[in-house]
């Protein structure tokens, strides 16, 4: 287990289409998962994707996480998703602000299908398979958004409605992403 560097944007690997996973239950990708999960926790991210610590597979891991500044999030269960396929449900969007591990300190306001179903496949090869809403919703399009090579800023309607975390919200407690 290691946590390890998180690229920042502007590194080119961060704009890559990642590939798929092709094996699955390998030692290669428990490992993987293991340092994603030990860097996600270390910087108290909701979640983080494979190129963000510069593997351009995709693989994404969110939620079994809890934070001051996500109350919602805690009904997100700690996913491994593997090869995901997003599918909007409808065309109904909302706003809410987000930040990223490779956009420390930042925090923009970006639109996102409020209700979405999505499937993929664990680290063993299960199925996964779900319908959700929301924050749950919000999460799983920001990460599977870095396997495609595109990152929260680009999908920020008014560039007004992005800046630093510590201005915009001075009463949350300080977070690094
Ligand atoms: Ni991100």
């Amino acid at each position: 287990m290691a946590i390890r560097p998180v690229l920042r944007m502007g590194e080119p690997l961060l704009l890559e289409r990642a590939v798929p996973v092709t094996e699955f239950n390998t030692p290669e990708l428990h490992a993987l998962i293991q340092d994603m999960q030990d860097t996600m926790a270390s910087l108290n991210g909701a979640g983080l994707a494979a190129p963000q610590i510069g593997v351009s597979v995709r693989l994404v891991i969110f939620g079994g996480f809890k934070s001051a500044r996500y109350p919602e999030a805690e009904e997100i269960p700690y996913t491994v998703l593997i090869n995901p396929v997003l599918t909007p449900l409808d065309k109904e969007t909302d706003e809410g602000w987000e930040g990223c591990l490779s956009v420390p300190g930042m925090r923009g306001l970006v639109p996102r299908y409020t209700n979405l179903h999505y499937s993929g496949f664990d680290e063993h090869g299960q199925v996964i398979d779900r319908t959700v809403h929301g924050f749950h919703a919000r999460v799983v399009q920001h990460e599977c958004d870095h396997l495609d090579g595109i990152l929260y800023p680009m999908r920020i309607q008014d560039m007004r409605d992005f800046g630093f975390n510590d201005v915009l919200f001075p009463d949350l407690p300080v977070e690094d992403d």
